[in-house]
């Protein structure tokens, strides 16, 4: 009878790695098609990060912080880079589309990868069908403000949340897929466009709302104290996910060892920089303690500051394109992640199949927006924000840990990017993933350890006997 336990037993299996040779092999002998550039690679990024983050949760964060939230932005931008520093290295020295599944793959061994991978399901595909939920809020809001009507609960929630089936998200969901099977340039092309749109309207609402601030609303600064800053800070981490998208394209890159690290760095940079204007000018002009129950928080604050509804509408349009882009890259990341799982075995080969003609994955595609447009329609996303940001706070936590094992195992290696005053730096990172982890509640660790435990089922039902590494042995 064959073995329950794969040879040459679970531990060595468990912490086989996976070469860093063989993952550059397998970036240089990919099939996806190299088309992107630093520009492109940029705008990924932010595509994937500005989005329901500050248009809808920080509605929520507000509350919590009071007019600290500013600095809010600025503790949970501050992890953000710490983590950015650690992802600008390792996309520049391991340049796969597998992004910190592949940097763990290489240095912490297979089960730390999958658990890895697994975690990053949590911050592209589960993120992204939360994110798909604001964008039906938003299109509700300008249906509100142009027609005075809204979709009803019926159609635009899911069950549980009052409705039947959530509509909007699926529909934003297809249209991304579309894009998406059409090839990673063409959405590469369609993204910037939107990326644009969406800094434009930020940028409008500061200039509107800048018109309206005054100091007495900051002061007291921190009604709530600084246990209320930093638990803003933790809720708001979820606006900067997202910043590591350009490392799921390391195969679609032109030049990934020059581009990946600048493009992760360049936009955390404005993202950063545009958040804190916004909040800035957000609890500048509307006291803190009216931000509440409203979804759409900026919307909110225009039409606060202004007699007429009609900025808050072309606000509402903006926040559309925004989150529709971010629907699209994150789902492009999380095609391309379970890409990188599927050729080293640890999902079935089917999602690493290419078009010959699109260099899409393409049944990958359709798994994964089937997948989320399904999650998005029928689940109650509510604590789904908070479980994304504790899975996407593990992978960024694992990234830091890699690039302190392989400075120690492979100090002579190319790097293109390297983290300043390492190992301070990346063990910063840690630490601050870890705060942030605590910072959040008993709940969401409660979603977090049922979809590990999930995840530890599948890896020994299915990959640990089908790795890659494991055939070879
Ligand atoms: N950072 C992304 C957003 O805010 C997930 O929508």
């Amino acid at each position: 009878m064959k073995s329950v336990l794969p040879e040459p037993g679970l531990r060595a299996a468990l912490l086989r790695r996976k070469p860093v040779a063989d993952l550059v092999a397998d970036a240089d002998h990919g099939r996806l098609k190299r088309s992107l550039g630093l520009g492109q690679l940029t705008m990924l990024s932010i595509g994937a990060t500005l989005g329901s983050g500050i248009f809808v949760v920080l509605g929520e964060a507000v509350p919590v912080a009071g007019p600290a939230v500013v600095l809010s932005f600025v503790l949970a931008g501050v992890t953000a880079l710490f983590s950015a520093l650690s992802y600008a290295e390792l996309a520049g020295m391991i340049p796969l589309s597998g992004s910190s599944y592949s940097y763990a793959y290489a240095t912490l061994g297979e089960i730390v990868a999958w658990i890895c991978g697994w975690c990053l399901v949590l911050e592209y595909g589960v993120s992204v069908a939360s994110v798909a939920v604001g964008w039906g809020q938003y299109l509700n809001e300008l249906l509100h403000l142009a027609f005075g009507v809204a979709i009803p609960d019926a159609l635009s929630q899911p069950p549980g949340e009052g409705g039947l089936v959530n509509v909007p998200a699926i529909l934003v969901v297809v249209l991304a897929m579309v894009l998406l099977l059409s090839g990673a340039k063409e959405s590469a092309r369609a993204n910037a466009i939107m990326v644009t749109v969406k800094i434009a309207t930020l940028v409008m609402f500061c200039a509107i709302a800048f018109t309206a601030v005054q100091a007495k609303k900051f002061t007291p600064f921190l009604p709530l104290g600084l246990a209320g800053m930093s638990a803003g800070g933790a809720k708001l981490f979820f606006s900067y996910i997202g910043f590591d998208a350009a490392s799921t394209a390391g195969e679609e890159a032109r030049n990934p060892q020059r581009d990946l690290p600048r493009a992760i760095l360049l936009s955390l940079a404005i993202v950063t920089v545009l958040y804190c204007l916004v909040a800035f000018a957000a609890v500048g002009a509307l006291p803190w303690q009216q931000f509440g129950d409203q979804q759409a928080a900026l919307s909110h604050v225009l039409t606060s500051v202004l007699d007429n509804k009609f900025w808050a509408g072309v606000l509402a349009v903006g926040a559309i394109v925004a989150i529709s882009s971010v629907v699209l890259t994150v789902l492009y990341g999380q095609t391309r992640i379970l890409y990188a799982m599927s050729r080293d075995g640890l999902v079935p080969k089917a999602l690493s199949t290419v078009h010959p003609k699109t260099g899409v994955p393409r049944t990958n595609t359709l798994v994964v927006s089937g997948f989320v447009a399904v999650l998005a329609a029928f689940i109650p996303l509510g604590k789904l924000a908070d479980a994304t940001s504790i899975g996407t706070l593990f992978a960024f936590g694992l990234v830091n840990i890699a690039v302190l094992i392989l400075r120690k195992r492979r100090p002579g290696d190319a790097r293109s990017f390297r983290v300043p005053f390492s190992p301070v730096t990346p063990i910063l990172g840690v630490l601050c993933c870890a705060y942030m982890m605590f910072s959040l509640d008993g709940a969401t660790w409660v979603v977090f350890g049922a979809w590990m435990a999930l995840g530890l089922v599948l890896y020994f039902a299915y990959g640990i006997r089908r790795s890659r590494l494991a055939v070879r042995s």
